[in-house]
């Protein structure tokens, strides 16, 4: 199979992988408060993470790009979407376009259509310094991710079986390149102690990744007959693992996602302590069956959510909405009992 097919397959595959995030976030609720004292035209979802601001605390996470004609036209609509909706967006793994130059325009085309947008590369955690650099300077970079799936590589036969030295690369890119780094799990979510670890090597952000949304142990065991099918219920749930990067005493600027498709969610995301909340199968999805128009519907739809639960809560700016009480139960909390984090 070529990679271009391989990118495809994800995507076709991604598209039917359902997402349940309903019940990895019913453990979590608001104190309703009576007397908010707030206006919704107070109300203002701009924020700054990392060094970086935005207007909104939604952006479109990293999906595609390097597959041809296909993915092209996918980040292409992507990123007017982003422009057009004010949303930050990062781009899919950019490691195959470092070797081969002739996938690059699928990856430029985001910059070409959001000149002024932030605008955020994507590398593995295979890459060296001189590919992380390359890879910025592809898309003129506001931000670098560098992707964990170890997951994800173990499921596939002709996946990556070598996991060694990932923290000292992802620490020699920290120290030479001049935008800020996040590193972020795809799927399967991360524990504090791991958000500690990458935070003392100097990374402006973790993007936790949990279970509850796209599941690439599941696309992955699909695509084949001989599965490692325990791999499909792996992970960290996406609150979860905000709660556990959140309890770090470092500094560390916190990304939730993992299976995000409604104001409601995002909102319980940031009051557990994300900062900004990444979105990528859900906005493929509606981008792929409904268009363009339909997606950045969706992105104001959500940015109205936020704003009305803000305002119930009496949280005019996205810091409010980090400190609103909330009350957690079920197996949320059974396991920051056990892991000490209640
Ligand atoms: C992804 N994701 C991803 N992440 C990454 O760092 N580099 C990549 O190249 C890709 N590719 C990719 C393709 C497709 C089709 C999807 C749906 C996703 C993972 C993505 O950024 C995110 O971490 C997970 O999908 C979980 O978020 P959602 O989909 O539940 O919102």
């Amino acid at each position: 199979m070529s990679r271009s097919e391989r990118k495809w397959d994800h995507i076709r595959f991604a598209l039917e992988n359902k997402q349940n995030s309903a019940t990895v976030f019913d453990d979590i609720k608001f104190l309703h408060q009576s007397l908010p004292n707030t206006n919704v035209f107070d109300v203002q979802l701009d924020h700054s993470i990392g060094g970086l601001y935005l207007s909104s605390p939604i952006f479109i996470n990293a999906m595609t790009g390097g597959g041809g004609e296909k993915t092209f036209q996918i980040n292409k609509e992507l990123a007017i979407a982003a422009k057009n909706t004010g949303l930050a967006m990062a781009v899919g793994s950019q490691m195959s376009a470092l070797k081969d130059k002739a996938e690059r325009y699928t990856y430029g085309i985001v910059r070409k259509e959001n000149p002024n947008g932030i605008i955020i590369a994507n590398i593995g955690s295979e890459a060296t310094t001189e590919n992380a650099k390359a890879a910025i300077d592809m898309i003129e970079a506001n931000a670098l991710q560098i992707h964990l799936n170890v997951i994800q590589e173990l499921t596939m036969p002709e996946g990556d079986r070598d996991f060694s030295g990932a923290l000292n690369r992802i620490e020699s890119i920290v120290n030479v390149v001049d935008v800020p780094v996040i590193v972020k799990e795809v799927g399967f979510g991360m524990t504090r102690e791991t958000a500690e670890t990458l935070s003392s090597v100097g990374v402006t952000a973790v993007d936790v990744g949990g279970s509850g949304g796209t599941n690439f142990a599941e696309i992955e065991n699909k695509r084949r007959e001989k599965t490692f099918s325990f791999f499909n219920n792996w992970g960290i749930s996406t609150p979860v693992s905000i709660i556990e990067a959140a309890s770090i005493t470092n500094q560390v600027t916190i990304i939730g996602s993992g299976g995000f498709t409604t104001g409601y969610d995002i909102a319980r995301g940031l009051a557990l302590g994300a900062n900004a909340i990444g979105i990528a199968g859900y906005f493929l999805r509606i981008l792929v069956e409904k268009g363009i128009a339909a997606l950045q519907e969706e992105i104001e739809t959500l940015h109205k959510e936020l704003t009305m639960i803000m305002t119930a809560l009496g949280a005019k700016t996205i810091s409010d909405l980090q400190n609103a009480p909330l009350v957690i139960s079920g197996d949320t909390y059974h396991w920051l009992h056990q892991r000490g984090i209640d």
